[in-house]
């Protein structure tokens, strides 16, 4: 196994969801799988896939067993290249370690404190707003879903606003994927990632040695004077918030206005008939911005009636978990409404994703805001653009009128 560059831990689809019609609707394969073979050993990818909900949480819950090192077991020298060393972060790294890597950042995110940046992220919502047309279309992912995230954690991790556009360009880069099969493509794709990566990785040390000292309460200012990180694990973990809060909070914005569209309940939302947190909750569900993790075992070990060998990779199919019929009624349907809602689309475990109140927060604001500024807001669904890797949409145009 080759270790990964990337420090974000997201998973490769096999064939069966890459084609067009697959990723657009992955869900009777995950079903057809749930049923005839929820563990099952993918002799093309040479790795497990498990599809059942209580065997997903099962994995992510038993570090000791799976690990989240996506380089376990790899050769040390086999690598990633001598100027693009593997960042440590905290997604990448099991307990104890894993606590160091996340402890010295838990409160932030906790609600509280959470709560803290509403005022924020409501004024930054109200300006992107403003920049929309009054009237006519719009591509929802390109100025709305896409910026939103980008400009919350730029404004959390303190970056000067005139770099934002730059952030951009370097986050989506970092997520791109190639526009064909073909190695020119591939080897392109990730020649740009490396590139941004570097250039991100440069950035973020400058500014971490710039705030050494300082006593800012952004998230730069506090990794900078922290004892618990050394210099790598600092970078290491500005390149991780940016990433694993961007691309997930974009989609579960793009995926919420898809839904609401989709199932005629935008109206119902807007008047607050439909709760809007219990609506995000299932869009969570339904749509899972992201669709599966990794784990590798440690060591052998039985998962469901199947034989793990250590060293062997496990593809956990959180889309498939969230609609597994024996945790969740009627799962194939949209159910805004839906209470109690246990998906686990923000994972679960010690990896329980560090961003969810914020997530929950910021799609709350921008969906309160958004429904509230256009008395109109029709999405076009006659020509989705496939679903990408991280299930969302690559764009999702929008007629709207402002409010009078
Ligand atoms: C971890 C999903 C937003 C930061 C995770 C994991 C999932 C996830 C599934 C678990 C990964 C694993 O077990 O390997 C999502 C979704 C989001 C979202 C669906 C939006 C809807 C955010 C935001 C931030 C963030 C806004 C940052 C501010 C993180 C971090 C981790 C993580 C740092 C690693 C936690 C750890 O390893 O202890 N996220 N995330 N996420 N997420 Fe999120």
């Amino acid at each position: 196994m080759q270790p990964s560059n990337s420090v974000v831990g997201v998973g490769q689809s096999p064939e069966a969801i890459r084609n067009r019609e697959g990723q657009l609707s992955p869900f009777e394969w995950y079903a057809e799988m749930r049923r005839e073979a929820p563990v099952h050993f993918d002799e093309q990818r040479e790795m497990w896939d498990v599809f059942r909900y209580e065997d997903v949480k099962h994995v992510l819950k038993d570090h000791d067993a799976f690990t989240a090192n996506r380089a376990f077991g790899a050769d040390e020298s086999a690598g990633s290249g001598d100027d693009m060393p593997m960042l440590q972060t905290m997604i990448t790294t099991d307990p104890p370690e894993h606590d160091r890597l996340r402890g010295f950042v838990n409160d932030r995110f906790q609600p509280g404190a959470v709560r803290e940046y509403q005022p924020q992220v409501e004024e930054m919502t109200k300006n992107l707003l403003n920049d929309l047309p009054d009237e006519g279309t719009f591509d929802f992912v390109d100025e709305f879903s896409i910026p939103l995230p980008v400009i919350v954690i730029a404004e959390l991790l303190g970056i000067p606003d005139d770099r934002r556009d730059q952030f951009r360009e370097w986050s989506n880069a970092l997520v791109a994927r190639p526009e064909d099969d073909t190695s020119e493509e591939i080897q392109r794709v990730q020649r740009e990632q490396e590139r941004a990566q570097k250039e991100m990785g440069r950035y973020f040390a400058t500014l971490l040695a710039e705030r050494q000292g300082g006593n800012g309460d952004d998230l730069i200012t506090l990794a900078a004077n922290t004892e618990a990180l050394n210099r790598g694990e600092r970078i290491g973990f500005c390149m991780l918030l940016l990433l694993a809060g961007n691309i997930t909070t974009t989609n579960l914005l793009t995926n919420a206005i898809w839904a609401f569209e989709a199932h005629g309940v935008t109206d119902a939302v807007r008047t607050g008939e439909v709760d809007r947190q219990l609506a995000i909750e299932e869009v969570l569900r339904y749509r899972s911005p992201i669709q599966s993790l990794k784990r590798i075992a440690t060591k052998d070990v039985e998962l469901n009636n199947q034989q793990v060998q250590a060293g062997d990779v496990v593809t956990l199919w959180l889309g498939a978990a969230n609609r597994d019929p024996e945790i969740f009624d009627a799962p194939e349907t949209f159910r805004p409404e839906r209470h109690p809602n246990r998906h686990i689309a923000f994972g679960t475990g010690v990896h329980f994703c560090l961003g969810a109140h914020l997530a929950r927060m910021e799609a709350d604001i921008a969906l309160n805001y958004l429904l509230e500024h256009f008395e109109r807001l029709d999405a076009d669904l006659s020509e989705l653009q496939p679903l990408n890797f991280l299930h969302g949409l690559e764009s999702l145009p929008c007629e709207v009128r402002r409010t009078a």
